[in-house]
């Protein structure tokens, strides 16, 4: 009797455990990426605008180090990425090195101290057989890759697309979404294929960011050919892990003025863009810094809804730029000025998402109200600058 009723439990667990799987399996896309980080878009800083190949374990704790020391963690920036270069061949089991000569005490040595600081260590692979530096790439090493950077203690990778002849990116990037999955550490992944085989249908349930057009130069034409790319227009596929990615930043490497920089990084932000500094943070002028650590244009970076914003208006080189943010009535505005000469730009409530009437405008760069208007703000817009903003619907 007694045997007969365990029979009867065991069975019935058996067929509500089955069962459960079954609905699991079918309700659970196995391929979906659902790793839970960037649920804002990431912010640190990448070796690569600035120094290129020229990477070492000094380096990177000297950046750790200005990270903390600049304020730029305080304002949001985590992530200490190593890019090219780092490695140098594969041992006999086939295990990737870094550079002795570089970093004489390995990766996990770096990951330790960065993690000290407070910090996060990122990292850089390819897809294919080498990276774009020539280095060794990851193509049929991917879960072996992926493990090495667990054991390391690195937080983040991004994978490159060089070397990739006869690769589908779609294919070959899931091999890493599925190694990453594997690896018993959470690691962002920044998918960087340059926008090739359209990356934001397929990126969301790959990676945690992809990039959408090619390298970014510190260049003013540089900023207006990425914002002028079509491949940067598809804000339905950004939200909170899955980021549209125009490149890292270049604020502060020399080659543009400062009401530039302040373009670029509005931009980016009003496009809840990753926020990869590239500069050297360890000697950058105090206009960098301000930039770089404004704290309201990056709470519109960061906003937790996760919208990413768009140009609404063009007339000529004036434009305006909006991105909804999470709280009601709220938006954020940027007035662009592409011209050589001083203009005025007009927000319309009705452009840039707003109910009609009353509003309070707020100056992000100036950190000041500007007061309450009726339908429209109208500011004059430097050359090559904008004026960003705030606007709160005041009903
Ligand atoms: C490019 C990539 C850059 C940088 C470089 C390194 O393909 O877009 O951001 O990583 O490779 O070689």
């Amino acid at each position: 009797m007694l045997c007969k009723s365990r029979l009867r439990i065991w069975l019935t667990a058996s067929v509500a455990a089955f069962v459960l799987l079954v609905i699991n399996a079918n309700t659970t896309p196995v391929f979906s990426l659902d790793n839970g980080l960037a649920r804002t878009p990431p912010m640190g800083w990448n070796s690569w605008n600035k120094f290129g190949c020229n990477v070492s374990e000094t380096l990177i704790k000297e950046i750790a180090d200005a990270m903390v020391a600049s304020g730029m963690k305080k304002a949001g920036y985590q992530y200490v990425n190593i890019d090219d270069c780092w490695q140098v061949s594969r041992d006999s089991s086939g295990n990737i090195v870094a550079d002795p000569a570089r970093f004489p005490n390995g990766i996990k040595a770096l990951a330790d101290y960065v993690h000290s600081k407070g910090l996060k260590l990122g990292i850089y692979t390819d897809a294919g057989t080498m990276t774009c530096e020539k280095r060794p790439g990851s193509l049929d090493h991917e879960l072996q890759d992926a493990r090495t950077y667990a054991a390391w203690g690195v937080d983040y990778v991004k994978i490159d697309w060089c070397h990739t002849e006869g690769l589908d990116p779609q294919k070959q990037y899931a091999k890493f979404r599925e190694a990453l999955a594997q690896c018993g550490r959470p690691i962002v992944f920044s998918i960087c294929n340059w926008g090739e085989k359209q990356p934001w249908k397929w990126g969301p349930a790959t990676g945690n960011l992809w990039r959408t057009t090619g390298d970014i130069q510190d260049k003013w034409a540089s900023v207006l050919k990425i914002l002028d790319n079509p491949n940067q227009q598809h804000p339905e596929s950004a939200g909170p892990g899955a980021w549209d990615d125009p490149d890292m930043l270049e604020v502060g490497n020399g080659k543009m003025t400062d009401t530039e920089y302040r373009s670029h990084f509005s931009l980016w932000s009003i496009m809840a863009a990753p926020l990869i500094a590239g500069n050297d943070l360890r000697t950058m002028s105090q206009a960098t810094k301000d930039i770089l650590i404004n704290s309201e244009v990056i709470a519109i970076d960061q906003d937790p809804a996760g919208k990413q914003g768009s140009r609404v208006k063009a007339e000529g080189g004036l434009e305006v730029w909006t991105k909804p943010l999470k709280q009601k009535g709220a938006v954020a505005v940027a007035l662009f000025n592409r011209d050589n000469a001083t203009a005025d730009i007009t927000a319309n409530w009705s452009e840039v998402r707003l109910p009609a009437g009353k509003a309070r405008v707020r100056d992000l760069w100036a950190h000041a109200d500007r007061g309450v208007y009726v339908d429209s703000f109208k500011t004059s817009v430097p050359s090559h600058g904008v004026v960003m903003l705030k606007i709160i619907n005041a009903k």
